[in-house]
């Protein structure tokens, strides 16, 4: 794991910016893998401002909430269209279909996707209880794409972008711990205090489910782009 201690997000995401940017002009980057939540948003904005030509890229998103419909506004499909698919001409933009009547099925589509589409640099961000995706605390490593039961601690940190806290769903469709282990590179983003713990246990901690994010341990090409607050427990 290579360790970028920056003094604040915009710094970070400024990292970040470099790293896919030099990725996507050098060819390197034909699947992009992308992450939702507040972390990635200023990354996202200078992907906007650069107006990369990103028409031979395509994209993965990490997982998507069940039930919401891509046209509502809570939904990781919305969030992507405003973020960066209505602004940039990627080829092709895949989420798993939090629609779908059969997720079983879903999760078996989506991870056909991901085989034909390898991912070269997957974006993540990471949870206070150090989830990755939606994959929860206790998440078989070697789990793929599956149906996630929300925990109480992922609800109540997404419920800020719910109206009312019963509007947050339940569940979500989430790549797996072993479908983001297959990806070739990690650039993953925490910034804040709030992450601090999730990021001491994530680096320094024992590689165990209870900790998904520890499992990056064992990944051969991450880099993590934290700010000093993120950092605060290193
Ligand atoms: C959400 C998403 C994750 C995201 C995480 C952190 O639950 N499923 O992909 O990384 O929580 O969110 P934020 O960046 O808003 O702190």
């Amino acid at each position: 794991m290579e360790i970028i201690v920056v003094k604040n997000d915009q710094e970070g995401s400024e990292k970040a910016f470099e790293l896919i940017k030099t990725g996507l002009e050098n060819g390197n980057i034909k699947t992009l893998g992308l992450a939702t939540g507040g972390t990635p948003l200023k990354l996202y904005a200078k992907m906007r401002e650069a107006k990369l030509d990103v028409s031979d890229v395509s994209t993965v998103n990490l997982d998507e909430y069940v039930g919401l419909p891509a046209d509502s506004p809570q939904s990781y499909h919305y969030y992507m269209d405003q973020e960066l698919f209505n602004s940039l001409n990627f080829k092709e933009t895949f989420l798993p279909n939090g629609m779908a009547k059969d997720l079983e099925a879903e999760c078996k589509r989506y991870e056909q996707i991901l085989a034909d589409h390898p991912v070269d640099l997957q974006v993540l961000g990471i949870g206070t209880n150090a989830h990755i995706g939606f994959n929860e605390p206790g998440t078989p490593f070697e789990t793929k794409t599956h149906v996630v039961e929300l925990t109480q601690e992922t609800k109540d940190a997404n419920k800020r972008y719910f109206e009312k806290e019963e509007d947050v769903p339940t569940h979500a469709v989430s790549m797996g711990i072993a479908s983001i282990m297959a990806v070739k590179e990690i650039v993953l983003l925490a910034f804040g205090e709030s992450k601090a713990d999730a990021i001491q246990q994530m680096v320094e901690g024992p590689v165990t489910e209870d900790c998904p994010a520890s499992v990056l341990q064992n990944h051969s090409k991450v880099t993590i782009i934290v700010d000093e607050a993120a950092a605060s427990k290193l």
